[in-house]
């Protein structure tokens, strides 16, 4: 059975670094044999949570499609940048509103429950968004997910990808690559899917 791996990359933003460097990742586990896809949050909007809305509208039909996508997976990449030394409210929101998802067509979903999870995270600072990921890892954790400990942080993303979007720095590109192989063989291992 083929692993299923989902990247996330915690930014919108045109020129994001955080979403090169998920560019990046994606490029290394294509040639695996995991099956790898990458999610835009762009495409499942969603409003900032509130229990009022909740309690008068349910929860979302976006967070419940993600949710279930997510229910699909063996591995979850998560690519974030750090927002004040924590998670930027689009991830934090976003996983948020995925947590409130307990059924989908009347069956039990645990999304988060049991995957495994890797963290990445660039900035143009000097730690590389090390603090965020710390943020983000307590969350998942929270979530019941397999968070391994390996991670990969490129700081000073300024000069750290050229024209392309390719990583420049050697050093980056192999702590990346041990991060694939590790979260690839976690996967495998630990696989929810049989
Ligand atoms: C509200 C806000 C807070 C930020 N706080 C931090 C921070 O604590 N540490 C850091 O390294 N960068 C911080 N940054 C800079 C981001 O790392 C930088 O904008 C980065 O390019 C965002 O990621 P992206 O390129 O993937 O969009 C902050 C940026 C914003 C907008």
């Amino acid at each position: 059975m083929s692993t299923n791996v989902l990247i996330m990359p915690g930014s919108l933003r045109l020129g994001s670094y955080n979403r090169m460097l998920a560019s990046e990742i994606m490029r290394l586990i294509a040639v695996s044999d995991a099956v790898v896809s990458r999610v835009d949050l762009s495409d499942y909007p969603l409003p900032i949570y509130d229990g009022d809305f909740e309690t008068e509208a349910g929860v979302p039909e976006n967070a419940k499609l993600l949710a279930q996508r997510i229910a699909a997976q063996d591995a979850l990449l998560i690519v974030s940048p750090e927002y004040n030394a924590s998670i930027p409210p689009l991830l934090k929101n976003t996983i948020d509103w995925v947590s409130r998802v307990r059924k989908v067509d009347d069956r039990p979903v645990q999304p988060f429950k049991g995957l495994v999870v890797g963290l990445a995270a660039a900035s143009p600072g000097r730690f590389g968004g090390l603090r965020g990921l710390e943020a983000v890892r307590i969350v998942m954790r929270a979530l019941g997910a397999d968070v391994i400990t390996q991670q990969c942080l490129v700081s000073n993303a300024a000069t750290g990808f050229d024209e392309s979007g390719r990583l420049t720095d050697d050093a980056s590109r192999s702590n990346l690559e041990s991060l694939c192989d590790k979260l690839l063989d976690t996967a495998r291992s630990l696989s929810r899917h049989g």
